[in-house]
């Protein structure tokens, strides 16, 4: 169905931030956050913003492709947390890299990256791509409350990218979403309007983590198990999963209900941190540039997160 990887980059800011240095911004420790997380330490920016890593993964990407930016036809970007609104993430990098292509922003929070993939498929369907980049990008530091312990030790910052063509490598996909902000919100900047006399909220991630935990573990087994029986595949069938970064309990979870070994999925963690719609496409990077990965092995993407959403995809590489 519809497309083909061709390569992937990606990129984090050089600034690690480590657990023990999070004990002096809030009431944590290194063990805790291991042992309820599995992160060890995140890229924190300093200064680049999600636009700046959503370049630098793109123009990997592309070397990986061995394609030049003349003969990419659409680019299309997942963030919740750019630093401006317009121009996109997907704009920014269009000049940075000199395409001349549509380019446009997509958000499902987490599992944007898998919605951004999807909208890519429907669009090689519809004819006259060529090749297209897909990128995840978050500066989720710009959107977290440092006061937030439940919050700031959890997240990190980076992006990932992937050049896709036309091609038999998209095998089934499934997106989800159930709108609501009781579980996960990120608020925008209210404004300042002097009319407007509505709730003007702290643009901060807010989450509550445990109804977070339980809606991952179930959608994350639930939607693996209908793309690779949508793909006429069973779990033997798939080589890698590469999963959302979230918490390595609930990768522990996924990969017990599923009952695929935990030595088939991609997990990075303990480096990272969640990176949201950033997470997929940088753990496929890592999986792509570790020289694990052959042509023809299946691999099955999986995300979820805020709106609620979740996605998952199988693609063959
Ligand atoms: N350091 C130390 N203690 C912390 C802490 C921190 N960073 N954050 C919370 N705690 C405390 C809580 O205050 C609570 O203390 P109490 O028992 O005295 O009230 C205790 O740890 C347990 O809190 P709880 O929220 O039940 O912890 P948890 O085991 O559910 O872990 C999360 C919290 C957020 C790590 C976990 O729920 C989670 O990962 N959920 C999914 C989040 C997710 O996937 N988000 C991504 C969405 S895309």
């Amino acid at each position: 169905m519809s497309m083909r990887f061709l390569g992937t980059g990606s990129y984090v800011p050089q600034n690690v931030v480590t657990n023990d240095d999070l004990t002096k911004l809030v009431d944590t420790s290194d063990e805790w956050i291991m042992q309820r997380v599995g992160v060890s330490t995140r890229h924190i920016s300093t200064g680049e913003t999600a636009a700046d890593f959503a370049i630098q993964a793109a123009k990997r990407a592309l070397e990986d492709a061995k394609i030049s930016a003349g003969e990419i036809d659409l680019i299309v970007a997942a963030t919740v947390s750019a630093d401006s609104v317009c121009p996109t993430v997907a704009g920014f990098v269009q000049r940075a890299i000199g395409a001349s292509c549509p380019c446009f922003d997509v958000n499902s929070a987490c599992s944007g990256f898998l919605f951004a993939l999807d909208v890519v498929a429907s669009f090689i369907i519809r004819g006259g791509i060529r090749n297209a980049l897909v990128i995840g990008a978050e500066r989720m530091s710009k959107i977290i409350d440092w006061k937030d312990r439940g919050t700031c030790v959890i997240f990190g910052d980076g992006a990932g990218a992937a050049v896709v063509a036309p091609g038999e490598g998209y095998l089934a996909s499934r997106l989800y979403t159930a709108g609501g902000d009781e579980v996960i919100e990120i608020p925008n900047y209210g404004g300042d309007s002097p009319f407007f006399k509505g709730e003007k909220k702290q643009p901060y991630a807010f989450m509550d983590g445990q109804e977070t935990f339980k809606f991952a573990v179930g959608k994350m087994t639930e939607d693996v198990k209908f793309v690779v029986d949508e793909a006429g595949l069973t779990m033997d069938d798939v080589d890698f999963v590469v999963p959302h970064q979230a918490n390595i309990r609930i990768i522990d979870f996924a990969s017990k209900r599923l009952k695929v070994p935990k030595e088939k999925f991609v997990v990075n963690i303990e480096k990272y941190g969640n990176t949201s719609a950033a997470s997929v496409p940088m753990a496929l990077d890592e999986l792509n540039k570790s020289g694990r990965l052959k042509r023809g092995h299946r691999v099955v993407l999986t995300a979820f997160g805020g709106g609620l959403s979740s996605a998952a995809c199988i693609i063959e590489w």
